[in-house]
């Protein structure tokens, strides 16, 4: 019963490639090499006592990970920053973890946006393919966060 109602939900759901359970789809890719550009957000929360946040994104690509600089007071950062991984055709785990960045204690979390890669890069063996797009940061009402995803085989 609440697994039949869960999966009715899921299908609903306007990005059918989110990972609910942190598992991924089965889309595969190719080999070679992806670069992740972290361009912005936008709506993030406000959790300093400012209002604002100082956001950074910690990236993970399959085992490897990154992070972006911090923005200082804004809910709109820009980070224009540009991250190489290396990628195989097998589903590949896009994690852009989103947090606040603080100087004497941890970071908070402000959202994230997990997806399998090849469910939203569409590549063919030996070409090379791109794409630029917002997503949703969860959970709902945390903003979205734009990225550009270059693959080069
Ligand atoms: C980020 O890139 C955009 C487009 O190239 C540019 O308009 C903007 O000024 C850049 N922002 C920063 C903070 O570098």
């Amino acid at each position: 019963m609440f697994a039949s109602l869960f999966l009715i939900t899921l299908s609903l759901m306007p990005f059918s490639f989110l990972m609910a359970t942190g598992e991924l789809t089965e889309t595969t890719g190719a080999n070679g090499i992806v670069e992740v550009h972290v361009i912005s957000a936008r709506g993030l929360k406000g959790v300093d006592k400012s209002g604002t946040s100082d956001p950074f994104v910690r990236l993970k690509v399959g085992k490897d990970h990154s992070k972006t600089k911090h923005i200082k007071k804004s809910l709109d950062p820009q980070w224009n920053e540009t991250f190489k991984f290396k990628v195989t055709e097998a589903p590949v785990g896009l994690e852009l973890d989103v947090k606040d960045h603080n100087t004497l204690s941890s970071s908070i979390a402000l959202g994230s946006f997990h997806a399998n890669l090849w469910d939203i890069l569409k590549v063919q063996p030996g070409q090379s393919a791109e794409t630029e797009q917002w997503f949703p940061i969860s959970p709902p009402g945390s903003g979205e966060i734009q990225i550009r995803l270059v693959f080069s085989p």
